[in-house]
């Protein structure tokens, strides 16, 4: 990985690696101080071939040379002034840290795989700290994360202990695209504009949260609407707190730095211990955010391998129907019609188990409710995959209600702090699955629902954050850093899950959109963006997910109008539209559906599973936004035969052509100005110039509101 072809001019490196993906390079050196590494170019691949874009840095008066430069990772003491990504100290002793470059401890094997590492040493304060990147294969994204060890004889101190920095250079000041929301409002895309300055978010939830995703992409704010716009993103691979800051200093540079939060404030890192950060994953695309967004999927369908070729069943969910009003009948009348319309999966939500009349009570024991399911649990999913669908569970593994068996034998199990009230959040109180014996107790609950009951399918459901978090009877300073140990557990059990399983699907949920990370979207099948479902507030939710994730990971369901939430109409075409989208599921009272109704679901659930290929597989362009009065999303077929658009009047319905007499247009992307493509629909034929630059018409009525286009090739 060492390219000795291309040298700065001045001060001679100690070493420059270049690190190649399918379409970038990204190269890094060292500057002949050996202070630090720092990012020498980072876009297209041959970016590196030429003096570094981020050279020209240097040191000012009341700032140091580290504080200027496009560092890769600095400890606080060695870049004093302009924020650092590690916080370290010495109980007794000065902060800060003053390492130097130990040389590349990248083995044979671990190039072979892709990785790069760059060690920094402090013998005076005995840390050790690895610099790790990795490739991954087919994507434009690097992986980035530090390994940190202890090498002294007494116990260090990390205030901070971040993944990675990330440098681009921004003459024309920032344009930083974010994810922003609350519950029911997850992904919204947002944009801001940095000339100076700052910008934080984070979760202090011990889960990612709905406020803000970890993710974030950036541009040069000058050049962000240009047709061709190189954009650098990154995304955190953490299920717990975290935090990002972005900063442009005097020099005109950008710098990120994400991390994990930890609860305690401080981490311990024990004599001769070692930690590893949360993986923060960096990808560049010169084709703006719709570029990245393609990368990102890449990646998630790369990194899934065969579990994410496995089509995504349709499902029914039967929470936006029954509510906690479980029991057979009703179960089994919507299952009957779920199974006659083309559904593949039956999933009883919450409100199954005994003593669950409402939020109140009930979690923890995990008991099919005896007086709900007279027959017995089992023979129920008998009769629902009699019917021919696949059964799954809603689980909420982490949470315990007040009155619960559970909390009652073991009331040192949930976070608490001597001496001080307990906060409820949805009538519930937070397990520790820090604690080894609250992971053996989860494992071996749903050990024992997967292996009583032919369950494909898991809901694993989180639905109230830490508060009073601390552990009686260990108070501290203690060696457990609590947020970690719960996420690390968290992906212990799901990882386990898939080697016991390995034909259960597991939908990752945390009251909709809190849980939908990178490491956690990793370890599921498919997330639950929102516990929203209205049409248009779901479209505005799927258009900002799908530019972190993937379609195939996007789980959605047609449910009826009005929702709760969003109750502008929309019609049953549109909302089929929407769910398709993703992993189409159904959650509406199909009980009371008319015939008519009945008869479109069933149509579109089959297009859909003749789709599904394309939409799981495909490349996505997002046309429009949902604020236009028409958007689309674009998925080319792999095998290049056809393309699929989903569109939709987003805007004010009028129940006319936008502008009278002309349909809406959506410009397709991507294609063959030279090729010929067919609606299958309709036998219209398009050139693919037209597609590209008049577009594809769209002529809105009432009824007509939104629909799936499938352009053949021709
Ligand atoms: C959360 C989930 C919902 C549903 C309910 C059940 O809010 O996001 O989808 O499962 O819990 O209580």
């Amino acid at each position: 990985m060492t390219d000795p072809t291309v040298r700065p001019r001045g001060l001679e490196p100690r070493g420059r690696w270049t690190l190649r993906t399918a379409r970038t390079s990204y190269t890094v050196e060292v500057p002949g101080h050996g202070g630090w590494a720092e990012l020498s170019s980072w876009g297209p691949t041959g970016v590196e071939d030429g003096p570094s874009p981020l050279a020209g840095h240097g040191r000012t008066p009341f700032r140091t040379a580290a504080d200027a430069a496009p560092a890769e990772y600095l400890p606080y003491g060695l870049r004093p002034f302009a924020g650092a990504e590690l916080d370290v100290r010495r109980p007794g002793a000065e902060r800060g840290s003053w390492w130097t470059f130990a040389g590349e401890r990248s083995t044979a094997a671990d190039l072979e795989a892709g990785e790069l590492r760059l060690a920094f040493t402090d013998a005076v304060l005995g840390l050790d700290a690895v610099l790790c990147y990795r490739t991954v294969p087919g994507t434009d994204v690097i992986r980035r994360r530090v390994e940190l060890t202890n090498t002294g004889d007494s116990a260090l101190m990390l205030a901070r202990l971040d993944s990675a920095a990330v440098n681009v250079p921004v003459p024309g000041g920032a344009r930083l695209t974010y994810l922003v929301g609350q519950w029911a409002q997850e992904f919204q895309l947002k944009q801001i504009e940095i000339e100076r300055g700052g910008f934080g978010i984070g979760s202090t939830q011990g889960v990612s949260g709905h406020d803000y995703a970890p993710w974030l992409a950036v541009q040069d704010a000058a050049e962000a609407d240009g047709p061709v716009t190189p954009t650098w993103g990154v995304s955190l691979a953490w299920s717990g707190s975290w935090h990002l800051d972005a900063q442009v200093d005097a020099g005109e540079l950008l710098r990120v730095r994400v991390g994990r939060e930890p609860h305690e404030g401080e981490v311990l890192l024990p004599a001769g211990g070692s930690l590893t950060t949360p993986e923060l994953l960096v990808a560049f695309s010169p084709e703006g955010l719709d570029g990245l967004a393609r990368v990102w999927h890449e990646h998630e369908r790369i990194e899934a391998g065969p579990r994410g070729l496995r089509p995504r069943p349709v499902l029914y969910n039967s929470w936006e129907a029954t509510g906690f009003d479980v029991d057979r009948d009703s179960q089994l009348a919507l299952a009957r019609v779920a199974a006659s319309i083309g559904a593949e999966l039956f999933v009883v939500d919450d409100g199954w188990f005994a003593g669950r009349p409402d939020d109140t009570a009930g979690l923890g024991d995990w008991e099919p409710d005896p007086a709900a399911f007279p027959g017995g649990f089992g023979a129920f999913i008998e009769q629902v995959r009699g019917l021919g669908l696949d059964f799954g569970l809603w689980v909420e593994p982490e949470a315990v209600s007040p009155g619960s068996r559970l909390l009652a034998e073991h009331p040192d199990w949930v976070y608490a702090i001597d001496g001080r009230p307990a906060t409820l959040i949805r009538g519930q109180l937070a397990l520790d699955l820090g604690r080894d014996e609250v992971r053996e107790y989860v494992q071996a609950m749903l050990d024992r629902l997967l292996r009583e009951y032919p369950i494909g399918y898991l809901k694993w459901d989180m639905n109230r954050p830490p508060t009073e978090r601390g552990r009686l009877g260990d108070p501290p300073p203690r060696a457990v850093d609590l947020d970690a140990a719960h996420v690390a557990n968290y992906h212990r059990i799901l990882s386990t899950l898939r080697e016991r399983y390995p034909h259960v699907l597991v939908e990752g949920c945390a009251g909709g959109g809190g849980r939908a990370d990178a490491a956690a979207v990793a370890r599921t099948d498919v997330v639950w963006p929102s516990d929203n479902t209205g049409p248009q507030d779901r479209l505005a939710i799927q258009y900002g997910f799908l530019h972190a994730h993937a379609p195939h990971v996007m789980s959605s369901w047609v449910t009826d109008a009005a929702g709760f939430f969003d109750t502008r109409p929309r019609s049953l075409r549109f909302r089929f539209v929407t769910a398709m989208a993703g992993a189409l599921g159904i959650g509406a009272d199909i009980r009371s559906w008319t015939a008519e109704q009945r008869a479109q679901a069933a149509e579109w659930i089959a297009e859909y599973k003749g789709l599904r290929g394309t939409l799981h597989q495909g490349e996505v362009h997002l046309i429009g936004s949902p604020q236009d009065d028409t958007c689309g999303v674009q998925y080319s077929a792999p095998d290049g035969s056809h393309e699929l658009v989903l569109a939709w009047n987003s805007g004010a319905l009028a129940g006319l052509p936008l502008v009278p007499g002309r349909p809406d247009r959506l410009r397709l992307r991507g294609l063959d100005p030279a090729a010929q493509y067919r609606d299958e629909a309709t036998g219209t034929r398009y050139s693919g110039a037209h597609l590209l630059h008049a577009g594809l018409p769209c002529p809105w009525s009432a009824e007509y509101d939104a629909d799936a286009v499938v352009l053949r090739r021709c």
